[in-house]
């Protein structure tokens, strides 16, 4: 069946030059969208760069935007895109710098790879052959550790697009595998460092990643685990553990949110240039009625209290 795909092109040598560009090929019922890139590199076009190596959704390379959401070109078949033989649009993965048509610089990815120390710092007398932990302790990381470092979540993450400095989904998640591995001894540093500005408390919980995430890691998921995990050793003191706090504080008292109460309490009481800093902000939300005089009250405020009861008894 003949197929068209809509490729982004880009030349660092005529930067102003880059669009997209159309082919048009020949492919089979079982082809994926790599198999298609790869005979137009080859028959058609061999100036398009695009990077792949196992073609076996293992090394996670191929991964870049196909109509608009990360995906692993190797893993995805062009009929289930382009069912009825649409126009197919690919793009290079999002969030990082474009280096040629569809291959990006991973150096951010890395950096922020590196910035959770992802690896295992253990205390104590050095075992003779290895650190072991037991099955049943490294059970619950068997999700995270199926992370191929495609840079799919990445791609795709909202906050990432408005600040660069946020530390990612795939960073987090493997953040995650290290304060929960058994044998590390640095739970606390980690957590200390995890809390601070552009760490867990700056995802939205838009769930891009974990829609995009060829390998069910769950990213957001961990993100939220740390946040649980950071208020529990005492990192209580930022916006978004206060932020929670208030959220289930006032839902609990009213069966409904409070909105006024959560964006004060969120910023803190008495951080005054926080709160005129975001004056403008409550008078926009209360211009469109967004932010009420009144906490509303469920009509039913006991019965969320009792599921909030029997959530904080088990
Ligand atoms: S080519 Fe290896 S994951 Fe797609």
């Amino acid at each position: 069946m003949e197929q068209t795909l809509r490729v982004k092109r880009f030349d660092p040598e005529n930067p102003g030059a880059s669009g997209y560009q159309e082919y048009t090929i020949e492919v089979e019922e079982t082809s994926t969208i790599l198999d298609a890139l790869i005979k137009i590199r080859e028959e058609i076009d061999g100036t398009l760069s695009l990077r792949c190596s196992c073609r076996a959704s293992i090394c996670g390379s191929c991964a870049m935007r196909v109509n608009g959401q990360a995906k692993l070109v190797c893993k995805t078949r062009v009929n289930a895109v382009a069912p009825n033989g649409e126009t197919i649009t690919i793009d290079p993965p999002g969030n990082m710098p474009v280096i040629t048509d569809l291959v990006v610089d991973f150096k951010p990815f890395w950096d922020k790879m590196r910035a959770v120390e992802p690896y295992l710092r253990p205390e104590g007398p050095v075992p003779e052959t290895e650190y072991i932990a037991s099955a049943e302790s490294m059970d619950h990381l068997v999700g995270v550790v199926n992370c191929i470092m495609c840079g799919a979540c990445v791609s795709d993450c909202t906050v990432l697009e408005v600040d660069s400095n946020f530390l990612g989904p795939a960073a987090l998640a493997k953040a995650y595998r290290f304060v929960q591995d058994p044998r590390d001894s640095h739970k606390q540093d980690r957590l200390s460092v995890l809390n601070n500005y552009s760490g867990v408390w700056d995802c939205t919980r838009c769930m891009q990643c974990v829609e995009v995430c060829p390998k069910d890691v769950n990213p957001m998921g961990r993100i939220m685990k740390l946040r649980d995990l950071a208020m529990e050793a005492g990192f209580n003191n930022t916006s978004g553990s206060r932020h929670t706090e208030s959220f289930a504080k006032s839902v609990k008292k009213n069966g409904r949110l409070d909105e006024t109460k959560l964006a004060v309490d969120s910023m803190g009481r008495f951080n005054v240039p926080a709160l005129l800093d975001s004056a403008p902000v409550g008078l926009r939300a209360m211009r469109k009625g967004k932010f009420p005089w009144k906490a509303h009250k469920s009509s039913e405020p006991e019965m969320v209290k009792r599921v909030f009861e029997k959530v904080e008894g088990e």
